[in-house]
């Protein structure tokens, strides 16, 4: 089976987003989110459809949409139901291109789902405290919230480049979840 990854952004409270919105829109960030996703498969709600351009499933990806309307149907995805349906999903797409990588992309719903069967996870870290948020991930600093998991690398931090975050840098990290025997 293919492990499960989560990219994600967040703030110095691990807030991901306010009103349906992301909180930070920083091109190099898009562009790594890009890089990383583009011909592999990434899987989200259906609230964080809604903040894509023009609301539509991304190119150039397989989409898994989580829904549970089930009269939900929208080109460029797959929609699915429950756990059990994205399972069934997950095994054939393995079958029929097992080069592919499955990244669960949001929102906080999908996140909590999915944080038992993550094995990594990718975070862009802005270090600022946004001012209105309310959407949030698991804090994976907290060793009381998040024993299990530990950060395995970091890249240098970046000053942002939108004009509206100026003066706020960034990094990439990676955290990875330690199993029982690497304790
Ligand atoms: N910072 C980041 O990296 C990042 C990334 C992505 C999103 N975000 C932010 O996260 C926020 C959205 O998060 P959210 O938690 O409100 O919404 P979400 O997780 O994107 O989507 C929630 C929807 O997913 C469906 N769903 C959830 N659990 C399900 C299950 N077990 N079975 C079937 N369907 C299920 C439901 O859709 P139906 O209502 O259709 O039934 C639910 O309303 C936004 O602010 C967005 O900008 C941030």
């Amino acid at each position: 089976m293919k492990s499960l990854t989560a990219i994600v952004s967040v703030d110095d409270d691990w807030a991901i987003g306010f009103d349906n919105k992301l909180l930070f829109h920083e091109s190099k960030d898009l562009a790594h989110f890009r890089a990383l996703t583009t011909g592999n498969v990434i899987i989200y709600g259906s609230k964080t459809l809604q903040t894509f351009p023009n609301k539509k499933p991304l190119p150039m990806r397989t989409n898994i949409i989580f829904s549970h309307d089930k009269d939900f149907k929208i080109d460029g995805a797959i929609v699915v139901h429950s756990m059990e349906k994205f399972w069934d999903v997950k095994r054939r797409l393995e079958m029929q291109e097992p080069e592919r990588e499955f990244f669960v992309v949001g929102g906080e719903s999908i996140y909590n789902l999915f944080m038992p069967f993550l094995d990594e996870c990718i975070v862009t870290r802005f270090f600022t405290r946004a001012n209105h948020k309310n959407r949030y991930f698991l804090n994976l600093e907290n060793p009381q919230d998040a024993p299990d998991w530990k950060m395995i690398y970091a890249s240098e931090l970046k000053p942002c480049t939108a004009p509206e975050l100026e003066g706020i840098d960034f990094d990439f990290a990676i955290y990875k979840k330690e199993r029982e025997e690497e304790k």
